[in-house]
């Protein structure tokens, strides 16, 4: 929504902007990050929908990078009002258990994120993995064999330890290596049955995917 007048009583009527910059490396993680549990609970969903990205919404992210960097960590894992595992501070979450990949159900106050449906789709057709979406506790992040967060951002950053501990050997584990590889596999055109996902921007691009 957008109004020239100052208040919260929306016109109905609304803008649109794209801006385009280059991104980075936004969370360096080839050899894993150390993530603590924030002391904030992630936005509920009779507040601010925690599914949207809305702006405002941003500074319950602000809180937990700012606590977790403080505190010497990379990123923040934040849970819900509930006690479970929501996500990071902007990006989804994954463990590994008994061989299967589960991660929050849409359910429990997460973004429903792009990359998190991309791997649900890489795990089946890749990875050959069975996925789990339930509410996933505290104390699930410690005796894990693998965690890992996904999004645009982070892409596939695999967590080698959660709140000092040592999660699963404190290295990167075999999915996490093995999704990265896919995904990146996936998302710079190197495989073909993703090329519905990718929107090539520039002509060189679109020309060196055709040949
Ligand atoms: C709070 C939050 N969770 C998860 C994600 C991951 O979403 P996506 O995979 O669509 O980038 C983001 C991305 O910005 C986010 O802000």
């Amino acid at each position: 929504m957008s109004t020239p007048k100052i208040g919260v009583k929306p016109d109905g009527k609304s803008n649109f902007l794209i801006a385009a910059m280059p991104f980075g490396v936004y969370l360096p993680s080839d050899n894993g990050i150390h993530a603590c549990v924030s002391s904030w609970r992630r936005l509920e969903d009779n507040a601010i929908p925690s599914r949207a990205k809305i702006c405002g919404a941003y500074v319950n992210s602000v809180l937990a990078t700012m606590e977790a960097q403080a505190n010497g960590f990379d990123e923040a894992i934040f849970l819900n009002e509930s006690g479970h595992v929501a996500e990071g501070s902007a990006c989804n979450l994954f463990l590994v258990r008994n061989g299967a990949l589960v991660t929050p159900a849409a359910s429990e106050n997460i973004l429903e994120g792009i990359t998190r449906a991309s791997v649900i789709e890489l795990a089946h057709q890749e990875l050959h993995m069975d996925v789990i979406e339930r509410p996933v506790d505290r104390t699930e992040l410690y005796i894990a064999d693998e965690v890992f967060l996904t999004g645009t951002a982070v892409e596939i950053a695999p967590v080698t330890r959660v709140d000092h501990r040592l999660v699963g050997d404190g290295t990167v584990g075999p999915v996490a290596r093995r999704m990265r590889a896919v995904y990146a596999a996936a998302v710079h055109g190197r495989n073909e049955r993703y090329a519905k996902w990718l929107k090539p921007v520039y002509q060189h691009v679109l020309a060196g995917l055709r040949h």
